[in-house]
């Protein structure tokens, strides 16, 4: 085995109930004192090899050695006692606590039988001084920034003796400020010892923060390397599996009539809180208006508005010309709108249904594809290889859609070989671009 190694996951395999392999006997190791990135597409396999270490979930085989012996991670808890921490996408902290009290909780110090609070505090500014970390033992979690609570979840795992600190994805919810402040922090936390896996697909945050990085596609690994070894390019081809062109070269639009129009939105969110506040713009006929902004900023709720997943609380939104507050999805659809979801296996497929399920999805009721009584077999089958063979997807019509890559997935709802689309909603790149000569309309977050 690797013999500079301090922990070596080795042939991990993991298959979820619903069949999908999420790790491959992937193989995977680390440095002491190291920032090591894991990155790979949405749905590449990188949080299930994690929540493995972390004894969230079980594998189906292989191995995990701990400075030269094996050790088995059956819970959270055995984890702690290895030295590994884990900061999640979704923080764990419960708001209505201090941070303080967040800090110790379940392993509270005691004074005879009582919790000892004072030194709860005590510790936490001891270990926010020494980790450069600036966060207040006092104030509740609720009332904080989403950049600090980070620092409480960092902190957490540190007061628990953590050693080895995996952060999946932490520059999601960020704002570019708040991305900085935590790279000095990781660094320093590096300086003084601690072993860190980054998780993360943002390439240039991979380059300036990290000394190696392996890669993960399809569940499975496509090799470790020195980041000073490969270029953007390298770790976006392994990423993809193919080429990607990383910069696009874009003519002049020629922005026609006025396609989709959001008057004064307003959107409430899952706990019926006001997420967009009267939002509004206009977008014409072959633009592509880019959304930005850190996640959970209202982002999901004006999509969910426009493509009639919610019901609009206030506002108004058009789309040639007509309103569709009323109208259902499906009449949504008919207007010419195509959303490409951010979460393409829970949103944009039936996973366990094969590809030409999947394509016939929002087309049962055409007469392309449905005759009187049967539904036409054989147009829907040549549809569904039409889209594989274009895609370059190395698969069959008769396979499961869960089966395919992120990208590949993105082919279920490719436009061009549909109706009229007239509005593209893509929320994860905006890479589809002029191609279609339609209106495109891509949020990103960073
Ligand atoms: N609890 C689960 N049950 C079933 N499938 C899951 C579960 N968690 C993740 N998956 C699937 O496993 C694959 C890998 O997911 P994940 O490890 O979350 O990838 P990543 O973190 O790289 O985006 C995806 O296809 C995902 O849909
Ligand atoms: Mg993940």
């Amino acid at each position: 085995m690797h013999e500079d190694a301090l922990l070596t996951m080795d042939k991990i395999t993991k298959v979820y109930p619903n069949g999908i392999v999420a790790n491959n006997e992937v193989s995977f190791s680390i440095r002491k004192g190291e920032i090591h990135a894991l990155a790979g597409e949405n749905g590449a396999g990188k949080s299930t090899l994690m929540r493995i270490l972390f004894g969230l979930e079980e594998s189906q085989g292989g191995t995990i050695t701990l400075n030269g012996s094996e050790i088995k991670v059956g819970s959270p808890h055995e984890a702690i006692a290895h030295g590994i921490g884990m900061v999640h996408q979704h923080f764990m902290l419960v708001p209505s606590l201090t941070v303080a009290e967040n800090m110790i909780l379940g392993v509270e110090p005691r004074k005879r039988l009582k919790i000892d609070l004072q030194k709860a505090i005590k510790d936490t500014r001891i270990l926010s001084d020494k980790y450069n970390l600036a966060v207040d033992p006092l104030v509740k979690v609720q009332f904080l920034p989403v950049g600090t609570k980070q620092k409480v979840e960092i902190l957490k795992a540190l007061y628990r003796g953590a050693e080895i600190l995996i952060l999946d994805e932490p520059t999601a919810v960020l704002t570019p400020q708040e991305t900085k402040e935590l790279f000095a922090e990781l660094k320093l936390l590096k300086n003084l010892g601690t072993t860190i896996i980054f998780i993360s697909h943002k390439l240039h945050e991979v380059k300036a923060l990290c000394d190696r990085i392996t890669i993960m596609r399809n569940g499975r690994s496509q090799g470790t390397f020195n980041i000073s070894d490969v270029t953007p390019t390298d770790i976006s081809r392994l990423m993809v599996g193919r080429d990607v062109i990383l910069e696009i070269k874009k003519g002049p639009s020629r922005p026609g009539n006025v396609m989709l129009s959001v008057k004064d939105l307003v959107m409430a969110n899952d706990l019926g809180q006001r997420a967009v506040k009267g939002v509004s713009f206009q977008v014409r006929k072959g633009e592509i208006l880019g959304i930005a902004g850190v996640e959970g900023n209202g982002q999901s709720e004006l999509v969910e508005g426009i493509t009639g997943l919610e019901k609009i609380a206030h506002g108004e939104v058009l789309i040639g010309g007509e309103a569709v507050n009323r109208k259902s999805i499906k009449e949504i659809r008919n207007l010419g709108t195509c959303h490409i979801p951010e979460d393409r296996m829970t949103y944009g497929v039936a996973k366990e249904m094969t590809i030409e399920q999947n394509v016939l999805a929002d087309k049962h009721d055409s007469p392309a594809f449905t005759g009187p009584i049967l539904t036409k077999t054989r147009a829907i089958r040549d549809l569904s290889n039409k889209l594989v063979r274009y895609r370059d997807c190395r698969s069959f019509a008769s396979a499961e859609a869960g089966m395919l890559s992120g990208g590949n997935i993105q082919c279920s709802c490719r436009p061009e070989f549909f109706a009229d689309p007239q509005l593209i909603y893509d929320s994860r790149s905006a890479d589809l671009g002029h191609r279609w000569g339609k209106l495109n309309l891509s949020v990103t977050a960073w």
